[in-house]
């Protein structure tokens, strides 16, 4: 390993769990742009909070404006936006958070990357499965009209793809159910893997 010489900490992540009190767990969102992402994410977040969780928040929109600004919409650019989140989420996940993240992450292989880098047990995937008519129908940010008038390029769905999850571990129809109903299921989903066992 070129010449690199990983230091030994005294404090580890199983210390940290027991300071905490509870079981990190990386819960990754993927979907389209006005899928509801961030949305559920923000509440969940909140319900977490409520709970006494610790928790953090990774979402595109704001990581692009600060540690991945240099990274573009661009396969290339994607592809670098994930695996940079993976890292992220792998060392809050170290240091013993609840990290949830809201990116459209739009390839297969990136995801399963991130599950790689996080570790699989620390891995739960939330495909939030609005179909793009819907999507284009909210239009919240008013990106698929101008990706449909050529002004935004490379758009997810448009004119970038996006991969279905094979294999998410839950999947939302934020078109048939409610945002309270989902993150209530979200939560009784994973609280189990954040509590800890005593
Ligand atoms: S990802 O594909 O690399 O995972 P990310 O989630 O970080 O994307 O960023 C998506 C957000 O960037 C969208 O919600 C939208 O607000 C904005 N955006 C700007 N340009 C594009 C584009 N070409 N395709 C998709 N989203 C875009």
């Amino acid at each position: 390993m070129n010449n690199l010489y990983p230091i030994q900490t005294k404090v580890d992540a199983s210390k940290r769990q027991q300071l905490l009190n509870q079981r990190p767990l990386l819960i990754w969102f993927t979907g389209l742009s006005g899928s509801g992402k961030s949305t559920l994410a923000v509440q969940l977040e909140a319900m977490l909070y409520d709970r006494s969780y610790k928790t953090y928040l990774l979402d595109g929109d704001n990581i692009r404006t600060g540690l991945n600004k240099d990274l573009t919409f661009t396969e290339e650019g994607r592809v670098e936006n994930i695996r940079r989140i993976g890292e992220v989420g792998k060392l809050m996940v170290d240091a013993g958070l609840v990290v949830l993240s809201a990116f459209i992450s739009p390839f297969e292989a990136d995801r399963q990357q991130v599950r790689n880098i996080v570790g699989r047990q620390n891995y739960f995937e939330v495909f939030v499965d609005t179909p793009l008519e819907i999507c284009e129908q909210r239009d919240v940010k008013g990106l698929y009209r101008k990706a449909r008038a050529g002004e935004v390029k490379n758009f997810t769905g448009i004119d970038s793809p996006y991969e279905r999850p094979s294999a998410p571990d839950i999947r939302i129809e934020t078109d048939k159910i409610s945002i309270e109903d989902a993150v209530e299921n979200l939560f009784r989903t994973i609280e189990s893997r954040i509590t800890r066992k005593h």
